[in-house]
């Protein structure tokens, strides 16, 4: 089982034995030295949802390794748990159950450190208030300022502020205010509109559970009885109603539904839906449960839905009110919190999953990296795990979606590695691009088949791969004067040639060979539209460009040709004198030395340089075209 589905599997046994007590679902941030273990501990201890056994195990540890001199070490709850858990995995963010008879909780605990956004951002997105903890001491630092920033990012609009360690500043009602003053102006920046500041100490349990005889001062509440009486609903059902399809039910000839769950507002039978993307209308008929037909399904109800009209619905479509559609496009601006070890690369292919839609996308537009700390813009190419920016995406095709701001589930996305299947990004769509969405593939009356037709052949691109010096250029040039020589229509894109012109602005860092490459494709594709047999020689070092470039063309038309030559050999030939540069610290990023070439898993054709001619290879590719029926 999954680390998510097991903590599915666990917060759903506990809401069955909880009843139906309200649910706050809430995040910690903070780090140990601010006391969040403590705190929860606390939390956890006093309100007594602690099991036996573990009391046992805890006062007995307090004894031999606490810090608080025989007493009990809520810190050791907290951490103690997190040890036996972290044995074998890396756990992201732990989830912990406790009740009050006024209200059940979930908290979502996640590790302090400042590497850990991405833990953070992923205990926050199902969170509807968090609890940031400073050192009274210390005050809002650096890390309280980030984790506000997510916080807000990720669309969760309360906050108690938890000036921690009172006890240690004299419970110093000036010093309090200092803080809360200060944290007021920070969370209007980042948007946090309520902010609930509780001057408190988790090791003594002033104002966590009990009212604080040390600060009559302070007549707000105690973090339990705020935390139990919250008004967190965001009215859910006020919103424009939306239902993504998880899937079509359709169990006999009579029966066709809709099942997903309703993540914004309300449907009633009667009421007129649009489908999208497709803009197809209709009506509902029945809202289907287990339990009967419904008169209505309002936001988190799951259900299926069966329409007046027979019309095409996939998985992944949005359901939506006809008279307040969401937005489609296949392009829109985002904020992007990268979770990848690579980093992120503009033009690098992703899976996107929005709602119940996966769809291939990439970054088109880096626009600017935010410093989490000072919330400063900066520029970058790339981002690094951790990182966060805004950027414009493009999907292969049009999906539904609103503004994260208005909906979290319409508008929130994930970023999935091709070839590894991680979880790499999180993403807040915040406003769609319809610059792209009028244009259609102008359908030109002479087409691809006509224009290979009249050259007698069979439009392809031989895609040569290798390192620099490997041969690739000598082999391309020898191939086509082959071709030209039987009459073929042939034409050859060169990395040094491209690079004078169309590419003059790239040069070798990761992010723009990634750009080179992903032209290449298109340009080559151009090429094969017009009928050509295009040969690209491109030291292509990644997988993932490369396999770009192969989705872009139609099936048969992409035959990746590995020029096999080993890097010492390359070196030793070193026709441009380029690796003697590199191997001087003269050439940064230079492929082989400090940057990587990923070699093809299974291209169509491999040359050993090494073992033939260029003569004998370019015959080769010759013949391949030939018993291939190319030409
Ligand atoms: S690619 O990696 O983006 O596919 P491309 O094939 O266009 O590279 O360009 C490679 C050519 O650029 C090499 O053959 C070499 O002549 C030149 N070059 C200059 N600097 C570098 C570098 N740092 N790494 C690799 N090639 C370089």
């Amino acid at each position: 089982m999954t680390l998510q589905s097991r903590a599915t599997a666990e917060l759903a046994a506990y809401l069955e034995q909880q009843g139906d007590l309200g649910l706050l679902r809430f995040i910690t941030c903070g780090s140990v030295d601010d006391g969040k273990s403590t705190l929860i501990g606390r939390l956890l201890y006093d309100s007594k949802m602690i099991f036996e056994d573990q009391l046992a195990q805890l006062e007995a540890d307090s004894r031999r390794i606490g810090t608080t001199g025989g007493q009990i070490d809520l810190a050791l709850l907290v951490d103690g748990l997190q040890a036996e858990r972290e044995q074998g995995i890396t756990i992201d963010v732990a989830y912990r159950f406790f009740a009050t008879n006024r209200r059940k909780f979930v908290v979502a605990d996640t590790p302090g450190h400042e590497q850990y956004t991405r833990n953070m951002a992923t205990g926050a997105s199902t969170a509807q208030l968090a609890v940031i903890l400073v050192d009274a001491r210390k005050g809002v630092l650096t890390q309280t300022r980030r984790h506000s920033m997510i916080v807000g990012l990720l669309g969760i609009r309360h906050v108690v502020l938890a000036v921690n360690k009172m006890d240690l500043v004299e419970y110093s009602q000036a010093r309090f205010e200092e803080i809360a003053a200060e944290f007021a102006e920070f969370a209007k920046q980042v948007g946090i509109p309520n902010v609930q500041p509780i001057p408190m100490s988790a090791l003594t349990g002033d104002n966590v559970l009990q009212q604080s005889r040390n600060m009559p001062w302070y007549d707000g509440p105690t973090l339990l009885s705020h935390l139990e009486t919250v008004d967190v609903t965001s009215d859910d059902t006020a919103k424009p109603f939306r239902m993504p399809v998880q899937w079509v039910n359709r169990p006999n000839q009579d029966f066709r539904g809709y099942a997903g769950t309703v993540v914004g507002g309300k449907v009633r039978p009667g009421d007129r839906i649009v489908v999208l993307p497709s803009m197809r209308q209709s009506s509902v008929q029945r809202i289907v449960t287990f339990d009967g037909d419904l008169d209505e399904a309002v936001a988190g109800d799951a259900v299926t839905l069966t329409l007046a009209d027979e019309i095409d619905i996939a998985a992944g479509d949005v359901i939506a009110l006809a008279d307040q559609p969401a937005e489609v496009s296949d392009q829109f601006a985002a904020h992007l919190l990268w979770m990848g070890t690579e980093p992120m690369l503009p033009g690098r292919q992703y899976l996107l999953r929005i709602g119940a839609v996966t769809v291939p996308a990439e970054v088109t537009e880096l626009k600017y990296k935010i410093n989490v700390n000072t919330l400063e813009h900066l520029a970058g190419k790339a981002l690094d795990l951790n990182e966060l920016a805004f950027c414009n995406l493009a999907l292969d095709h049009a999906v539904a979606f609103d503004p994260y701001e208005q909906n979290r589930d319409m508008g929130g996305f994930i970023l999935i590695d091709r070839f590894t299947n991680a979880t790499v990004g999180a993403g807040m769509i915040a406003f769609g691009l319809r610059r792209a969405t009028n244009l259609a593939w102008h359908k030109l009356d002479v087409d691809k088949e006509a224009r290979a037709k009249l050259k007698g052949q069979s439009p392809c691109v031989l895609w040569f791969t290798g390192f620099s010096g490997s041969g690739k250029s000598t082999i391309a040039n020898l191939v086509e004067k082959k071709l030209h020589a039987l009459g073929r229509h042939t034409y050859v894109l060169d990395g040094d040639n491209v690079r004078h012109g169309l590419n003059k602005d790239l040069g070798f860092t990761e992010a723009d060979r990634v750009e080179n490459i992903r032209r290449i494709g298109e340009v080559a594709k151009l090429f094969v539209d017009a009928g050509m047999i295009t040969i690209t020689a491109f030291i292509s070092p990644f997988r993932a460009e490369r396999r770009m470039a192969r989705e872009l063309m139609g099936e048969g038309e992409f035959i990746e040709v590995f020029i096999d030559t080993p890097l010492e050999e390359c070196e030793k030939r070193d026709p441009k004198g380029l690796y003697k540069k590199a191997r001087a610290g003269k050439l940064a990023n230079f492929t082989g030395i400090d940057s990587a070439y990923e070699p093809p898993e299974t291209p169509e054709l491999v040359i050993r340089t090494q073992e033939i001619s260029a003569e004998d290879a370019a015959e080769k590719v010759v013949a391949m075209l030939r018993e291939r029926g190319y030409i």
